[in-house]
C-alpha cells in the first residue's frame, strides 16, 4: 500500500523517526538578541546653541498654551451665548474651541519636543524586580531620579520648567468660566418653583400648540401638553416649556380614586400630571391605558394615574405633581392655577 505523505507536504526519510521536542529546540537556530542600537547623537546634544534655540521654541509652545487658556476664558465672556440665537452659539463654540485647542496643543507639542530634543536619549532596559526593592535598589532609584533631573534639565532649564508650570496652572481657567455659567444667574430655586401655568392658561398640544377641548379627550387617550403662549416668551423659552410639560389622560370616573381635597382638580375623569419624573427628571412618556400606569423609561419608575400618580415601582420617591384643571366658557381645558408643589426631583427644595 502506498505511504501517505505528511500533512505539511515535506518529504521524510524512509523510516519514521520520533523527535524529542527538547532536541528540536536545540537543533533550531535561536534568535540572537541584537542588543541596543548605537546611541544616536542629536543636533541638540552636539551644539549648545541649537539646544538653547530648541529651549526657546519649547517655551514658545507653553506660552501659546497659556495664551490659549486665557483666550478661551475671555472668549466665553466676550462672545456670550444669547438664548434663541444659534449664530451666537456657533461663534461662542468656535472661539472657546480655538482657545482650548491652542492650550492643549501647546502643552502637548512642547512636552513632546522637550522629551525628544532636550531630555537625554539613552535607551534603557528595565529589569523587573520585587515591588519593594532592596535598600541598594532604592538608593539607586534616588540616584537615577537625580540623574534624570540633571539630564532632563528640569531644575537647570528654568525657563522651560516655569512656562510649563504656568501652562498647566492656566489650563483650568476656561473650566472655571464654563462651569460657573452652568447655574443660572438668578435664583435657580425660585425659577424651579414656578412654571408658566396659571389660572385660565389653556392646555395645548405639543408641539402644534392647538388648544384642547375636553370633548376631544376620549377615555384611554393621552396628550402631551404645554401651556398656551410658551412660544411667545422672550427668555428661557425652552426651559419654561420643559418645566411646564404635562401629560393629559382621561379615565372612567369610577376608576379614578381621587383625594377628596383635590376632587375639583380633574374634569369628568380628565387629569393632568407633570411629565417630569420625580426621580431625576426624565420625561415620563409611556402611558399604558389598560392599567392606567405611566412609565419612566430612564429607570423604570411606574406611576399609577388612577391613584394620584403614586409610585408603584422604581426609584422615584414621590408621586408626579398634579396640575389642577377645568374648562373655560368655550369648553377648552384650562389650568386652575400653577402646580402647588415643585415639579421634577426638586430635592434641594425639600425638607428632610
Ligand atoms: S428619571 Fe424616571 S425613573 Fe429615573
Amino acid at each position: 500500500m502506498a505511504k501517505k505523505p505528511p500533512a505539511s507536504g515535506i518529504e521524510t526519510s524512509g523510516h519514521d523517526e520520533v523527535m524529542d521536542p527538547g532536541t528540536a529546540v536545540e537543533h533550531s537556530s535561536a534568535p540572537q538578541n541584537p542588543g541596543l542600537a548605537p546611541e544616536h547623537q542629536r543636533v541638540t546634544d552636539l551644539d549648545e546653541k541649537e539646544a538653547k534655540g530648541m529651549e526657546r521654541r519649547i517655551a514658545g509652545f507653553f506660552l501659546l498654551s497659556i495664551v490659549g487658556s486665557v483666550f478661551a476664558a475671555v472668549a466665553y465672556v466676550v462672545f456670550p451665548i444669547i438664548p434663541g440665537d444659534m449664530s451666537s452659539v456657533r461663534v461662542n463654540n468656535l472661539m472657546v474651541g480655538l482657545g482650548l485647542s491652542a492650550a492643549l496643543l501647546g502643552v502637548g507639542i512642547g512636552a513632546v519636543q522637550w522629551a525628544k530634543a532636550l531630555m537625554h536619549g539613552h535607551e534603557l532596559v528595565e529589569e523587573r524586580h520585587p515591588t519593594r526593592g532592596t535598600e541598594e535598589a532604592r538608593a539607586a532609584a534616588v540616584e537615577t531620579f537625580q540623574q534624570a533631573n540633571k539630564e532632563s534639565g528640569f531644575t537647570r532649564r528654568s525657563l522651560v520648567r516655569n512656562t510649563l508650570v504656568g501652562a498647566l496652572l492656566a489650563a483650568p481657567i476656561p473650566a472655571v468660566a464654563l462651569f460657573r455659567d452652568l447655574a443660572p444667574a438668578d435664583d435657580p430655586i425660585a425659577r424651579m418653583k414656578q412654571t408658566m401655568w396659571a389660572e385660565g392658561v389653556r392646555l395645548t398640544r405639543d408641539p402644534s400648540g392647538v388648544p384642547i377641548k375636553a370633548s376631544e379627550v376620549t377615555i384611554g387617550s393621552a396628550f402631551h401638553v404645554v401651556p398656551d403662549g410658551w412660544k411667545d416668551l422672550e427668555h428661557h423659552k425652552l426651559e419654561e416649556k420643559a418645566k411646564a410639560a404635562v401629560l393629559l389622560m382621561r379615565l372612567p370616573v369610577d376608576e379614578l380614586n381621587e383625594d377628596p381635597a383635590k376632587s375639583s382638580w380633574s374634569y369628568q375623569g380628565i387629569v393632568a400630571y407633570s411629565k417630569i419624573c420625580t426621580h431625576v427628571g426624565c420625561p415620563v412618556a409611556l402611558y399604558e391605558q389598560q392599567t392606567h400606569h405611566l412609565l419612566c423609561p430612564c429607570h423604570q419608575s411606574e406611576f399609577d394615574v388612577a391613584n394620584h400618580c403614586e409610585v408603584i415601582f422604581g426609584p422615584a420617591a414621590r408621586p408626579l405633581p398634579q396640575l389642577p384643571i377645568t374648562i373655560d366658557a368655550e369648553g377648552y381645558l384650562v389650568a386652575r392655577s400653577d402646580f402647588t408643589e415643585p415639579v421634577g426631583p426638586s430635592f434641594w427644595e425639600r425638607e428632610l
